[in-house]
């Protein structure tokens, strides 16, 4: 199994921004922590984050046939974009969309997704457990 963490914008700030919804966990400790997941049922994982839309559609493009799985917290931009959307739909792996917070106990902005009808699941509102259930999901799927 070959997974690909991908992360929106401002997830890079995992530990100082809104801690109270977020965590004080970082996005260097969520790689960690699911790469030793993944490389203990032999997989393997890359990450990348960019706060940039185009960025993440580029990624998203070279990813195609590169992996099994895409666990994918768009961030922001799950509620906005189309772009990201119809790159998604665009490539044959499959995408769960991750998000740390419960987003429909939030804002009602942050109760729509543009991603979710095109994504293969999503997981949303178990913190950094968010992403290990995402992993699991395409490890465990025999
Ligand atoms: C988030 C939820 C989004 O609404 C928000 O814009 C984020 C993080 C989450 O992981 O809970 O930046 O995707």
């Amino acid at each position: 199994n070959r997974l690909l963490l991908l992360n929106g914008p401002n997830i890079n700030l995992l530990g100082k921004r809104e801690k109270e919804v977020y965590g004080e966990f970082t996005l260097q400790t969520v790689e960690h922590e699911l790469s030793a997941l993944v490389q203990e049922y032999g997989g393997e994982l890359d990450s990348f984050q960019s706060n940039h839309e185009g960025e993440l559609i580029d990624c998203l493009h070279r990813a195609n046939g590169k992996y099994d799985g895409i666990l994918f917290n768009p961030a922001a931009y799950t509620h906005t974009s189309v772009a990201l959307r119809d790159a998604i739909a665009a490539i044959d792996t499959p995408v769960i969309e991750v998000h740390i917070s419960n987003v429909h106990q939030r804002e009602t902005f942050r109760h729509q997704s543009m991603l979710a009808a095109v994504c293969y699941g999503q997981i949303v509102g178990f913190g950094k457990n968010s992403y290990r259930l995402a992993a699991l999901a395409f490890l465990e799927n025999k």
